[in-house]
């Protein structure tokens, strides 16, 4: 059956939706997005991603395209139509179409693309990976300088995975100057001797929306955090490593570039963040 997904205030069958060969995104990766998590049919923290999505398109100079309420009537609607239980809702805004390819901005009156659609993923929050633990690959980090910004260009990201895919790993974590910046498409952790350690905040990386709700819960729950750069030498040393994002939640991490990390298997430390996460996030879920 066919999805309907929405595009510039309609709802569509997705073989119907479609957008312009101008448009900033296709041609530039003008464009900003959001990847919220759906249980149950309800939000996982829809505030915080409104709340980014307004900062990344603030930060590039890009009008909003409607409020964040009608963002989240937009969401909830999708969710109805498509009778969604678990899954993600991926959402883009662009610059929009100008009337012709030209590097620079086009006038202001020209509208914002906005797009979302649904994916639906039955095993979401029982994603086996979370049992077995997933293995990295360390590669270095060629993305651009402003990482705080959501952004649609993820060529780097992508081509990340597929060296992570065909050295048989599930994913890659980016290394910058000697330290880790983070997963291709989710936030870094290692956690030694009972604290939890992952990269600070600052332009190099996005601050995932996941990784401040689990810091939070972390230090609700008297476990100690430090936000600061590790090596992968020191992260193939940890008790345990694990990543955040709002597709995976918490995942353990096992082995880094063919290394163990503690025993190789979950830890408990990852393990516990993901129950709290999980029950925390539910219960408070629109
Ligand atoms: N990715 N770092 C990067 C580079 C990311 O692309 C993401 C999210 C995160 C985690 O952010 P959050 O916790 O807000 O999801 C960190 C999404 C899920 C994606 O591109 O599909």
């Amino acid at each position: 059956m066919s999805r309907t997904v929405y595009v510039n205030g309609e709802y569509l069958p997705e073989e119907q939706a479609t957008v312009s060969v101008f448009d900033r995104g296709f041609l530039f990766a003008d464009g900003v997005y959001e990847v919220t998590s759906v249980l149950d049919g309800k939000l996982i923290d829809f505030d915080g991603h409104a709340k980014r999505l307004k900062r990344s398109l603030g930060e590039l100079d890009m009008a909003e395209p409607i409020s964040s309420e009608d963002l989240l009537g937009v969401h909830r609607e999708l969710v109805r139509r498509n009778d969604l239980v678990h899954g993600m809702i991926y959402l883009q805004v662009t610059r929009g179409a100008a009337t012709d390819r030209d590097f620079a901005y086009p006038s202001k009156d020209t509208k914002p693309t906005l797009i979302l659609f649904t994916q639906s993923k039955p095993s979401l929050a029982n994603n086996p990976m979370a049992d077995t633990g997933m293995k990295v690959i360390s590669i270095d980090d060629q993305r651009w300088g402003r990482r705080d910004i959501k952004t649609v260009q993820l060529l780097y990201p992508s081509m990340g995975k597929m060296m992570a895919k065909a050295a048989g790993c599930d994913d890659a974590w980016m290394v910058e100057d000697g330290a880790v910046t983070e997963g291709t498409s989710n936030n870094a952790y290692i956690v030694k001797d009972g604290k939890i350690i992952t990269r600070h905040l600052g332009t190099e990386i996005l601050h995932g929306i996941t990784r401040a709700a689990v810091l939070r819960f972390a230090r609700e729950a008297q476990m100690q955090v430090e936000e600061r750069s590790f090596t992968i030498a020191e992260a193939q040393e940890a008790d345990e490593a694990f990543i955040t994002s709002a597709s995976t939640f918490v995942m353990p991490v096992v082995e880094i570039d063919g290394e163990p990390v503690g025993d190789g298997v979950p830890g408990s430390v990852a393990k516990r963040l993901r129950e709290i996460y999980l029950d925390e996030s539910r219960k408070v879920a629109v």
